[in-house]
């Protein structure tokens, strides 16, 4: 399936402006649209009087005119009459604040009868447009705006049930969570209460299962869409998820929908935005959708810049060269009201085409097909490991997705595919595993020992267990495996290595290894641990006990990875026919590969 579009909202406009913008989809080569997923008080203007009329005449006039549609339900904005009658459905911030109506995505996941009025307009969306739409999109942007953590009376309920499944008795919770440091020993389930606004740090092991229940919990939410929905319609489903976004374990939130699609909103950031879509790939391993492509400006930057012509050529392109199965761009129409007016769009304020819809259309004359990215390196990756980061650590400064992101870029350098691979993944087809900075490995552990291949490993893995406890032997029972044993460590900002004849400097974190029947092949020259092993090899597993760039792991990974080509502003994928290339660059740009110069026009991607 191939989708390119934008998302467009019928009903910002008079119906008689919808004429014009079909025209001009069509004129544009705009084939699919994603609507509907903000429209509940315009479907439902009271409770239970509902008016489809608008809704209904905008899909034949799309449909008529072949343009095919992803219908959003919309539980991102419920109504005031819902409000009233229930404030309770309103979230709670961490502070014990109420987060009121007045924008979008003011409800807790966990309200009963939020959950019963949800599946009452989505089952009126599915009823009535279950076999005439294309697609769906659930709800909009689950966690976004800080949404996905509430608490509220309802939360501390459905937690506390929660927890009694996962413990079964106060005692064993009061263990797993350490309740005797600082007297949090609790008597009772009811005992417990979420630590709003506290003096000082919270408990880190119940921050941990709050944070998978909150996943739970919105995944339950999704799956009472989904199972509504596939009542009545067999279209597939789908929703949006974030770029850099990890406050939900997307990997869990993938599982029941029948593809993902996410909005890119990463700017010129373009090997960020890569990492992104080989994420968004990853979660199913399968094609992916960019359903919210930004087309220009934003607005909710502290400085909202314009982007010159052809971006975005640039945008949709690299989706596909990362295996998506097409972009549509955000939004269709400009309007100059509402919270978004300063959001910049295909059209201008005035309704006429911009620029915005040449680069579309050129951008989708040159795709025919879809990518699908051999396997090559896979770099572990969990979303509880964020979380662990994320709730305690000894360096500040550290944060694991962007030093992630100095592995990746090594490695994408190189020209070679990048799958982030998960606790349950099959990894047998990779030829090399890259764990970095995965404090807690559970199931995977096993992975590592027997996979064939090389392994890289890093500091702070395997250094935590699944209550968020640090282990007592580190890396936890991968001792042997690499052949050494981190006895200590520091949250130093800076300690040197020297490695294959010259100097990095590793961040934010150090350990002191003991080993035991590894090759060093470095050791630090400055810090803590000096003189001691930095680097270290047993066999073909290869253990890094600090935080380094790109600089050190793209000399590192050529023990590993044959350079294919050199350059930082070209991208390349590797396909079962051949390699892809695009240039990232808005002017000509060369390169070298097995000993021929290729030159690529602005933007082009091409088969080599
Ligand atoms: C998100 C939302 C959209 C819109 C854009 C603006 O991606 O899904 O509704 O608010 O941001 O950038
Ligand atoms: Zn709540």
């Amino acid at each position: 399936m191939s989708i390119f579009g934008a998302d467009y909202y019928p009903e910002h406009w008079d119906t008689d402006k919808w004429p014009e913008h079909v025209r001009l989809m069509k004129q544009f080569g705009i084939e699919w649209v994603r609507i509907g997923e903000f429209a509940w008080a315009i479907v439902e203007p009271d409770e239970g009087k509902y008016d489809f009329s608008l809704l209904d005449k905008a899909i034949e006039l799309l449909k008529k005119n072949g343009i095919k549609i992803i219908l959003g339900t919309p539980t991102a904005t419920p109504p005031i009459w819902l409000v009233n009658k229930y404030p309770e459905i309103l979230p709670v911030d961490k502070y014990g604040r109420v987060r009121n109506f007045g924008s979008r995505r003011h409800y807790c996941f966990s309200s009963k009868v939020y959950r019963q009025y949800s599946q009452k307009i989505v089952e009126e969306y599915a009823k009535r447009y279950g076999q005439v739409v294309d697609a769906w999109q659930i709800d909009n942007e689950f966690g976004c705006h800080d949404t996905s953590f509430c608490y509220c009376e309802n939360c501390r309920k459905k937690f506390i049930e929660w927890l009694k499944t996962k413990y079964k008795t106060v005692e064993e919770l009061n263990y797993r969570w350490g309740n005797r440091f600082w007297s949090q020993m609790l008597r009772n389930w009811d005992d417990f209460v979420f630590p709003i606004n506290t003096p000082t740090f919270e408990n880190p092991h119940m921050l941990l299962d709050y944070m998978r229940f909150c996943t739970d919990n919105i995944v339950e939410y999704q799956n009472m869409q989904l199972e509504n929905i596939r009542k009545y319609s067999s279209a597939p489903i789908t929703h949006n998820f974030m770029g850099d976004f990890f406050d939900i374990d997307y990997k869990k939130l993938a599982k029941n929908l029948d593809f993902v699609s996410w909005d890119n909103y990463m700017g010129m950031d373009h090997y960020r935005a890569a990492a992104n879509h080989d994420l968004m790939r990853s979660l199913k391993k399968k094609p992916f959708l960019v359903i919210e492509q930004q087309s220009g400006r934003v607005n909710w930057l502290a400085s909202n810049e314009q982007y010159s012509k052809g971006y975005i050529e640039l945008w949709i392109k690299q989706a596909y060269l990362h295996g998506s199965m097409g972009s549509l761009l955000f939004r269709f129409d400009q309007i100059g009201w509402g919270a978004e007016q300063y959001l910049g769009a295909m059209l201008d304020y005035a309704g006429r085409p911009t620029h915005r819809c040449e680069d579309f259309k050129r951008a989708k004359e040159t795709i025919h097909d879809q990518i699908d990215p051999v396997k090559e390196v896979a770099i572990y990756f969990d979303y509880e490991n964020v979380w662990i980061h994320r709730i305690n650590h000894i360096n500040q400064s550290f944060r694991y997705w962007n030093s992630l992101l100095e592995i990746y870029k090594a490695v994408r350098k190189l020209g070679y595919n990048v799958d982030f691979v998960f606790e349950d993944d099959d990894i047998g087809d990779y030829q090399l595993l890259i764990v970095p900075y995965a404090s807690k490995l559970g199931g995977f552990t096993q992975k590592i020992k027997y996979f064939s291949k090389p392994v890289i490993m890093t500091c702070m893995s395997g250094i935590k267990n699944d209550y968020n406890w640090l282990c007592e032997e580190m890396p936890n029972d991968l001792t042997d495996c690499f052949g050494l044993e981190v006895l200590d460590f520091g949250g130093n900002e800076t300690s040197e290595i020297f490695f294959d004849g010259e100097k990095f400097v590793g961040r934010h974190w150090c350990d002191r290894v003991a080993v035991r029947e590894a090759e060093v092949l470095a050791v630090f020259t400055s810090g803590p641990f000096i003189g001691e092993a930095a680097v270290c090899k047993k066999g073909e597993k290869y253990y890094i006990a600090s935080v380094f760039d790109e600089r050190f792991f793209a000399k590192m990974l050529t023990n590993f990875l044959k350079p294919r080509f050199a350059s930082d502003d070209i991208e390349i994928c590797r396909t079962k026919s051949g390699f892809k290339v695009l240039n990232l660059k808005n002017s000509f740009n060369d390169f070298w590969i097995a000993n021929k110069k290729i030159v690529l026009n602005p933007f082009e991607v091409r088969d080599i």
